[in-house]
């Protein structure tokens, strides 16, 4: 088992990673001060049947109410209407200020339910347990919310767990697209912080699916450290935190125009990143490998931009990224890999560059 710990302003907090962290899971809980009076446990429908039986089997010597909500799959399920269910069943309940929420899913239902826990009675605590690769990062770190129609995580907190237990022997049940989704979270983490990482996973990581245990563990534990790094120094993205959002002005906007669901995260933020790094590219004149990093990504088939979007729409939606000011838009840039920066860029530029790269991956898709 690794463990990480995540200092950040607020809260420091340990991330288990492993096989059997769960565990480990009751032992936490009961140490908890003050005492948790109850649990809820938030999952979505296909989690709940995979794994919730053996979860609650692990809390079984705790002898506080055990409760559990359960709601759709999909990230059109990250909605008011989920949020407004969610708080209705625990006042029913009886939920307390010293009761504990367990997010036991992907990032959406850990975006969610941490949202939720942030909110309810005006905060009480939770722990997230994330079941897929791409929760390696949104499990981390704090940030809860839900979508608005009109943009991608517009409503939430800042609103730290317990714990992260973080038990790998979830992810075997993954679809292939999943831990795709999940990958370019990875591919992110590597680009915007760690060029030894990223030389790394293109040389060690020849089929997403089929990684290894040892490798697998290598990856969550280096990706999650990165991740650590830039919100111990910047929790509440007042400035570096927001390089993280590497690839995510376009991505949330994909997302957002192709309808909450239509296209995986990690899918749209890959779409993202080879549009941010073009950009970087012909900003700074600079070789940024882009020619090969959009080649590894088709080997491990992540999509095209989807041809119904248009470049002036997606401008518009852009322009609602919580980076922007007034209207204007900011994006994560690349000035070598490994080290990102985020700077301010002008329509005109923005939309010639958008259209050229639809036109480009139009192509692509034809050849
Ligand atoms: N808060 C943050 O810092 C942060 C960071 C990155 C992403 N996010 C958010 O995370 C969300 C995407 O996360 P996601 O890709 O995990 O999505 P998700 O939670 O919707 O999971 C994807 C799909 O996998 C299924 N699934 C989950 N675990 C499974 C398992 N172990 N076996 C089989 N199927 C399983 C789910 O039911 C769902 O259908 C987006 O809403 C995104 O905005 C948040």
């Amino acid at each position: 088992m690794e463990t990480l710990q995540i200092n950040t302003e607020s809260k420091k907090y340990p991330v288990f990673i492993g096989n059997t962290v769960l565990d480990g899971l009751a032992p936490f809980i009961q140490d908890l001060s003050p005492k948790v009076t109850s649990i809820l446990i938030i999952s979505d429908e296909t989690v709940n049947r995979l794994y919730f039986q053996g979860t609650a089997e692990k809390l079984e010597s705790i002898s506080r109410s055990l409760h559990s909500f359960v709601i759709p799959s999909g990230d059109r399920e990250k909605s008011f209407d989920n949020y407004y269910k969610c708080l209705t069943f625990a006042l029913e309940r009886g939920l307390d200020r010293h009761s504990l929420i367990i997010a036991l899913g992907g990032g959406m239902i850990g975006d969610l339910a941490g949202f939720v826990a942030g909110t309810y009675m005006r905060g009480i605590r939770f722990i997230q347990l994330p079941t897929t690769l791409l929760a390696h990062d949104s499990a981390v770190g704090g940030k809860t919310g839900i979508n608005h129609p009109l943009g991608k995580n517009m409503v939430g907190v800042f609103h730290q767990p317990e714990a992260v237990f973080y038990s790998t022997s979830f992810l075997k049940s993954l679809a292939e697209e999943e831990w795709r989704s999940g990958f370019a979270e990875v591919i992110k983490h590597s680009l915007i912080a760690d060029e030894a990482f990223y030389h790394w996973l293109v040389n060690e990581v020849t089929e997403i699916q089929k990684i290894p245990d040892e490798k697998l563990a290598y990856i969550l534990k280096t990706a999650i450290a990165i991740k650590a790094q830039v919100v111990a120094q910047d929790e509440r993205e007042s400035g570096l935190r927001a390089i993280l959002n590497f690839g995510h002005t376009l991505g949330h906007a994909i997302e957002s125009k192709a309808g909450y669901g239509a296209i995986s995260h990690g899918d749209a933020v890959s779409i993202g990143m080879r549009f941010a790094l073009k950009l970087s590219e012909s900003i700074s004149g600079k070789n940024l490998h882009y020619i090969a990093i959009n080649k590894w990504f088709r080997k491990f088939c992540y999509p095209v931009i989807p041809p119904q979007l248009e470049a002036e729409a997606l401008l518009e939606t852009m322009k609602r990224d919580k980076k922007s000011t007034m209207g204007h838009v900011k994006m994560v840039l690349l000035q070598e890999i490994g080290q990102a920066c985020v700077q301010e860029v002008n329509d005109t530029l923005l939309l010639d560059s958008l259209e050229e790269f639809i036109m480009a991956d139009k192509e692509q898709n034809s050849e």
